[in-house]
């Protein structure tokens, strides 16, 4: 979802923009004796979710709609998934590495085609797609640690 992407790009950019000042105030706006100011820690090109208490909120509403058989419930919560984490672009958002980019891509299909299940009432179908799902936020979430862009 570009929208989503121009967003979380922009929170990113804002908050880089908001270090870079508050380093140059810090710093005395280049006086001599200024202690040099500490490198940011690198953050993720793209933050993966906007708000990623709701991503989670989603992930427990859709386990509830499965547990229920009340396929309209899953496919929100799926649909809520998606439009949490970000669409990213493999060339677009490639300096996040391949790693990360294929689980952002796995969670997206998998989450669509859970969606499509449940929709044509294939509700087994659809539970084993979003097991794909939560494997993508566990995978994203090792390499995302692995690269120090999650504590
Ligand atoms: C493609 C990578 C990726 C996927 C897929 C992903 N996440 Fe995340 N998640 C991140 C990153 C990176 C952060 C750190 C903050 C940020 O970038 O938004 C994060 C942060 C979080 C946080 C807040 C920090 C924490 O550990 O409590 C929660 C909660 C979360 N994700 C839940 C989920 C859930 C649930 C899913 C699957 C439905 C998921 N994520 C899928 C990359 C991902």
């Amino acid at each position: 979802m570009p929208a989503l992407r121009g967003t979380l790009r922009a929170i990113t950019i804002g908050a880089a923009a908001l270090a870079a000042a508050s380093a140059l105030v810090a710093s005395g706006a280049g006086g001599v004796d200024a202690e040099p100011a500490a490198a940011e820690p690198a953050g993720p090109a793209v933050r993966l979710h906007e708000d990623p208490e709701a991503v989670l909120a989603a992930t427990t509403a859709t386990i509830r709609g499965f547990l229920a058989g009340d396929a309209e419930a899953a496919r929100a919560g799926l649909a809520r998934i998606a439009e949490g984490t970000a669409h990213l672009d493999p060339v677009v958002d490639a300096e996040l590495g391949g790693d990360l980019l294929a689980h952002a891509l796995a969670l997206q299909t998998a989450s669509a085609r859970a969606r499509e299940s449940a929709g044509d009432g294939r509700m087994d179908d659809a539970y084993r797609q979003f097991q794909w799902v939560q494997q993508a936020c566990f995978g994203c979430h090792t390499i995302a640690r692995r690269d120090g862009l999650l504590r």
